[in-house]
């Protein structure tokens, strides 16, 4: 698979116009977890915004306590800083999901689509996953958001247990994908999708809304070890998923704590 397009950046920054996200940018060859090194920048808030990539980490992790595993230079791997941000966690959460959906279509008009709370798809398939984690330092409340897109994958590279359920950019494009383009969609659709919601929370809603699998739809929620089935009727911006349950009774399920059954 081509690894001609080596993060750099140079070119990252070349012609970006964001307000926020990525003013700084930093590029590991190699790093544990991206998330890592974002917390850490988060410490100062000078760094609001910070954008932190890496070729490979040798502890990327997931949502659930999951490994995030991929091969050096195949994927995306990216933490963005947030610094006292306006949003409430469960708000953030989802204008993040439409911000790398946003990123991922404009890159090649696959028209990725949002499986609450974290996950990217094309065509039913996992192409992307978030992963928000927060830290109050000093009375500062500070969020990461890691996310990794596969970019290089082929079938036969992904793992085998991952081959019926994940894909990649290259595996759903024509043509190779170029991680420093994606890269800097990334940044803008972050910087843009950030902003808007924190303006008006129901433009991200909306877009949440028309890119969601599960919205209208029969739905199982995990949430402290107990399944909760019913249609998915919504998503507030503050207390997460909402379901009409099948014995009537409407709930809201919130992204930190609950997983969605297969
Ligand atoms: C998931 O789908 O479970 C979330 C995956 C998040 C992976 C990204 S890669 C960049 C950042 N660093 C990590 O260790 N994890 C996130």
């Amino acid at each position: 698979m081509p690894k001609t397009d080596l993060l750099d950046i140079d070119k990252i920054n070349a012609q970006l116009k964001t307000k926020r996200i990525g003013k700084k940018v930093l590029v590991f060859s190699s790093t544990s977890s991206t998330n890592d090194i974002a917390a850490e920048y988060a410490r100062n808030k000078d760094n609001d915004g910070m954008a932190i990539f890496a070729e490979e980490q040798t502890k990327g992790r997931g949502r659930a306590g999951n490994k995030w595993l991929t091969g050096k230079a195949d994927s995306l791997i990216c933490s963005i800083v947030l610094i006292g941000c306006k949003l409430n966690i469960e708000l953030l959460s989802l204008t993040c999901a439409v911000a790398v959906a946003d990123a991922i279509d404009k890159i090649g008009r696959h028209h990725a689509k949002i499986k609450w709370p974290n996950d990217i798809l094309i065509n039913g398939k996992k192409i992307a996953g978030i992963l928000l984690e927060s830290k109050t330092h000093k009375g500062i409340n500070a969020c990461v958001v890691g996310i990794g897109i596969n970019c290089h994958q082929n079938r036969d590279s992904l793992p085998p247990e991952l081959q019926q359920t994940a894909t990649s950019i290259d595996i759903e494009g024509k043509t190779a994908s170029d991680r420093i383009s994606l890269a800097k969609r990334l940044l803008t659709s972050l910087d843009h999708w950030l902003e808007t919601a924190e303006k008006d929370s129901r433009k991200a809603i909306d877009q949440w809304s028309r890119l969601s699998i599960q919205l209208g739809h029969r739905v199982t929620a995990v949430f402290n070890r107990r399944k909760f089935t019913g249609n998915c009727i919504g998503i507030d911006p503050e207390k997460g998923l909402i379901l009409q349950l099948d014995n009537g009774a409407v709930r809201m399920f919130d992204a930190a704590h609950t997983s969605i059954a297969k």
